[in-house]
Parts: C-alpha cells; sequence; structure tokens
C-alpha cells in the first residue's frame, strides 16, 4: 500500500521521524536547513501534509502552488508563520502545540525578568573578564523582584504562568492587560488586576510581554509606550518578535529610559538588532523559552499526533481552524 507523503521542514528528534515513519513516505531535513520559499515549496511537491516549525512560512501562495496540502502541523504555540484565512479558505487544517509547552515557557519568562532585574548576564561577562577585584556595596544594584508590581501584557496561558510564579512565589503585586478579562475566579487566587495599557506601562516595575503577534500587536512597545515606563523598570519579551521595536528598545536602553531588558524574541531574527548586542543593561537568549528536553519532545509529538490524526481520519488533538474538520465532517 502506498503511503501518503510528508515533509518533515526542519530537523527533529529522530524518535519522532521514526514514529511519522509507521505512517507515511517521509521527506525530513536532518542537516537542518533553513529552506527558502522556492525550496520549501520544492520540497513539498506531492506533501500531503508538512511538519514546520516557526521558520517556515505557508501562505496563500504556498496554498494555491500545493492543492494536494491537507494538514500543516507547527511545532511552535505561536503561528504567525501561518496565514490562518488562506488555510481555511482552501480546506487546509493548520495545527500548532499550545499546552505542553505553557509551564516551561513561563519557568524562562520568570528567569529572563530576574535575570534582567539582578544584571545576571552583564555582572557574568565582568567576572569572566577578570575585572572582579573587590566588592563594592553599589557593584550590580539593580531592582528587587520580590514585593515589586509585576505587569503582564497577553494572559493567555503563558501570561497566567507568569503571573502564578510572581504572585505565589515572589509576592509581587499582578497587574494585566489583555484583549478580553480573565475571570474573577481566575483573576482572585493571584490577586491579578486588569488595567488599560497605559496604567499597565505607568505601574509596572517588571513587564513581561506574553502576546501573539500579529498585525494590531506589530511594535505594541515603541518609543511612545517605552516613554511612559518608569525609569527604573525592566522589560521582558518571550512573546515574538516585532511585538518591540528593537531600535526604539536599544535607544530608550542607551539613554536609560528605562533600566533593562531581556529578550529572547526579535525583530527579523536570528538577525538581532547591532545596537543590542552592544549595549550591557540588556539579557538576550536565542528564542529558547521552551527548550527543555521534555517539553521540546512533547510538542514534537503533539505535532506528530495531529498529523497523524488528521491524515489517518482521527481527531488532530490541537487545531488551530477546527472549522476545517467541522467541513470536512459535513461533506
Ligand atoms: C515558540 O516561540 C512557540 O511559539 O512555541
Amino acid at each position: 500500500m502506498k503511503l501518503p507523503k510528508i515533509l518533515v521542514a526542519r530537523a527533529v528528534f529522530p524518535e519522532t521521524v521514526a514514529r511519522l515513519r509507521t505512517h507515511f513516505e517521509v521527506e525530513d531535513n536532518p542537516s537542518d536547513t533553513v529552506f527558502d520559499a522556492a525550496e520549501l515549496s520544492r520540497r513539498l511537491q506531492g506533501k500531503v501534509g508538512a511538519f514546520t516549525t516557526g521558520s517556515e512560512r505557508i501562505d496563500a501562495a504556498l496554498l494555491d502552488a500545493h492543492p494536494q496540502l491537507r494538514v500543516v502541523a507547527n511545532m511552535a504555540v505561536g503561528y504567525n508563520n501561518f496565514d490562518i484565512p488562506a488555510c481555511t479558505a482552501r480546506g487546509v487544517l493548520a495545527t500548532n502545540t499550545p499546552d505542553v509547552l505553557t509551564e516551561t515557557t513561563a519557568d524562562f519568562g520568570f528567569a529572563l525578568m530576574m535575570a534582567t532585574a539582578r544584571r545576571m548576564a552583564e555582572s557574568e561577562a565582568f567576572l569572566r573578564r577578570g575585572e572582579w577585584t573587590k566588592w563594592t556595596y553599589d557593584m550590580f544594584t539593580g531592582s528587587d523582584v520580590h514585593g515589586s508590581t509585576l505587569g503582564i501584557l497577553g494572559m493567555g496561558r503563558i501570561g497566567q504562568g507568569v503571573a502564578r510564579r510572581g504572585a505565589l512565589g515572589f509576592g509581587m503585586r499582578v497587574i494585566y492587560h489583555n484583549r478580553s478579562r480573565l475571570l474573577p475566579e481566575q483573576e482572585a487566587p493571584i490577586g491579578a488586576r486588569y488595567v488599560d495599557k497605559a496604567t499597565l506601562l505607568r505601574e509596572a516595575d517588571h513587564l513581561v510581554l506574553v502576546l501573539p503577534y500579529s498585525a494590531s500587536s506589530h511594535h505594541a512597545i515603541g518609543a511612545a509606550e517605552l516613554a511612559a515606563m518608569k525609569p527604573t523598570a525592566t522589560l521582558t519579551n518571550i512573546a515574538r518578535g516585532g511585538i518591540v521595536d528593537d531600535a526604539a528598545l536599544a535607544q530608550a536602553l542607551r539613554e536609560r529610559r528605562i533600566a533593562a531588558a531581556g529578550l529572547d524574541v526579535f525583530e527579523g531574527e536570528p538577525r538581532v538588532h547591532p545596537d543590542l548586542l552592544t549595549l550591557p543593561n540588556v539579557v538576550l537568549t536565542p528564542h529558547i523559552a521552551s527548550a527543555s528536553v521534555a517539553t521540546r519532545r512533547a510538542m514534537a509529538e503533539l505535532a506528530a499526533d495531529n498529523l497523524i490524526a488528521a491524515l489517518t481520519g482521527g481527531v488532530p488533538p490541537t487545531p488551530i481552524n477546527p472549522e476545517v474538520l467541522a467541513q470536512k465532517g459535513a461533506a
């Protein structure tokens, strides 16, 4: 029997690829080349499914070139690399990997915020350079995390995870802004207060960004928003590049209009704005918030579960556009 053909667009755990091979004829990418649009399209010839990461753009032009494609499974919770309306209009199921990464990503967001507030990267670099010759009363003094005000922009599952850590572990006062307000029973255990964006910017000691990227969140933090923050505040971005105007942030950090920033995501990554690389008061990490071994395995397996279910008559666990399944069910 001829197996359906799928593309695994990037290198992933060999066990996951082996499992996919029990259901499909798999073209994989063990050398982990990042395909440009033309190469991705070439590789998708004859494929009914694609296992993707945030690096592969699935848009209307690509879908039109591959009418045989039925499912695109992203190994990521974010899916701004997918044109969802274009997928839905063509009956292509899109899936992502929510839930399995929530706590790991919240751990990292909290750690990055703490490293930023307590100047860990800057002081470590100083030590490694051999510049530590004596204790000094004000050496690398930062700002307290415990008892301070934690601001969260984007209060989804990960935002709530960060808020829980701050409120329950560090006695932080939590304020947040989101498209929609949480239910009272979600706010109460962490004492979270819903505020407008201006209040969030004005009152947060530590502002953490955890909102999805879209045209409406592009440069949600730019020069004006940075100017509205406290000069002692920190900004942490574990969401997506493009939510922060990185050039404006570099200028604000240089002029100490905010104290420091922690960035795991960047506009145009893996390129990083050159000014950010030269500034001491920013902690930079290469998009690793979900990168624990267990969580990356769980993400890969969930993406595979989605592909297998979608192409073998099962129920994909985490569809982004379930209306495609409903259309198919009705057909
Ligand atoms: C990572 O950025 C993800 O969206 O899972």
